[in-house]
């Protein structure tokens, strides 16, 4: 059976910084409460005038991670997109980053929708395409602007996010190496959907002058049962996997968790018993930005020589829906 690997990897955050002193003269809160709760000091927030929405901040993480897997954008058959707020109902953001990218091969285009799950839901479909052989080099992308769901008038979930993307190319391993991807797991609480939403703006309930009114246009969340269940299911996929791939926490290199927050991934890390210091964080610089967490720390890892060729990495994620999966890989 053939076998992936991750061929090349990059990433894009806006220019703008926003710190939590910024944060503090909109809404009542402070650098100290933040930094506690949290571990962020600091977020990007994209700037519309230089089209840092998802596809054009993709534009640039994508190129740099065709680039860095040494092959050219119309090499790419199949863009997989993970994104929570996409530019525009329909066309699908993948769409319009095949346009950005100067793709003229007319390669499927796909956006994923699991929250913050969704760049580890696209590698578990990424392989699946690569080992059955529908496709050959696959762009996935994790990119959000999670300002756009942002309400700067409520303390507690505007300190949470910021906006940033990551990018991977995948294909089939060449043989004598030994990149592979052993297994992953997906899964979905829909118990529990209410506590993370943005549930005006869809179908379902579309905005109106009253939505507006109330400010209902934004995320709403339960934080704490957020948190809770972002402990167990990480904690719990990444043992599955472990025991599926018949390996333990001995044989991983890197733990890469959503970077939500520093204290759901210590939690994590303390649930699984496995050591902070291999345990890849930025999440004090971008704070949360979403599905475009994983990548975007895998490429910043990479680049800076942490993550080598042949290590055995875990990643695991959760986010609304209540989504979470966690997928083991060999780099
Ligand atoms: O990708 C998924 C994204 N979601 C998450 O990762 C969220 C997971 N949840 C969390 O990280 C935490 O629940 C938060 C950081 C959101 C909140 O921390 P908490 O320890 O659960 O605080 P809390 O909601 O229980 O609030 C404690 C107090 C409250 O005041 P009172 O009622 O005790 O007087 C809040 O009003 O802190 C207050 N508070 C704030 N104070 C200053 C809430 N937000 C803030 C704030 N600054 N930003």
């Amino acid at each position: 059976m053939k076998q992936m690997k991750i061929l090349g990897t990059g990433k894009y955050f806006p220019e703008k910084i926003m710190t939590n002193d910024d944060i503090a003269k909109l809404v009542d809160t402070s650098d100290e409460w933040i930094f506690e709760r949290t571990g962020v000091r600091e977020r990007r927030i994209s700037d519309l005038a230089k089209e840092e929405f998802p596809s054009g901040m993709a534009e640039h993480a994508a190129r740099m991670a065709i680039k860095n897997a040494g092959l050219q954008p119309n090499d790419i058959d199949l863009i997989l997109f993970s994104v929570t707020i996409p530019d525009m109902l329909f066309p699908n953001t993948a769409s319009r980053l095949q346009e950005r990218l100067g793709i003229t091969n007319q390669c499927g285009c796909l956006d994923i929708n699991a929250a913050c799950s969704g760049w580890v839901y696209g590698l578990t479909i990424a392989n699946s395409m690569i080992q059955n052989g529908t496709s050959k080099n696959i762009l996935l992308v994790g990119c959000e602007m999670t300002s756009g769901f942002n309400n700067w008038n409520d303390r507690s979930t505007c300190i949470l996010f910021g906006d940033g993307c990551g990018a991977v190319v995948i294909g089939a391993t060449p043989a004598g190496e030994n990149s592979r991807f052993y297994n992953g797991v997906m899964s979905s609480d829909a118990s529990k959907k209410d506590a993370l939403t943005l549930p005006f703006g869809g179908a379902a309930a579309p905005i109106t002058h009253d939505v507006l009114d109330r400010g209902d246009q934004y995320c709403k969340m339960d934080g704490q049962i957020v948190f809770k269940n972002a402990v167990k299911t990480m904690a719990m996929h990444s043992e599955t996997v472990l025991k599926n791939a018949e390996m333990t926490l001995d044989d991983i290199d890197w733990f890469i968790p959503h970077q939500a927050n520093l204290r759901i991934i210590e939690a994590t890390a303390q649930r699984l018993n496995f050591p902070m210091n291999k345990v890849i964080v930025n999440v004090e610089k971008y704070a949360n930005t979403s599905s475009a967490s994983i990548p975007a720390a895998m490429d910043e890892a990479i680049a800076d020589g942490r993550i080598k060729r042949g290590q055995n990495i875990l990643v695991a994620a959760f986010g609304a829906g209540l989504t979470s999966a966690a997928a083991l890989i060999k780099y």
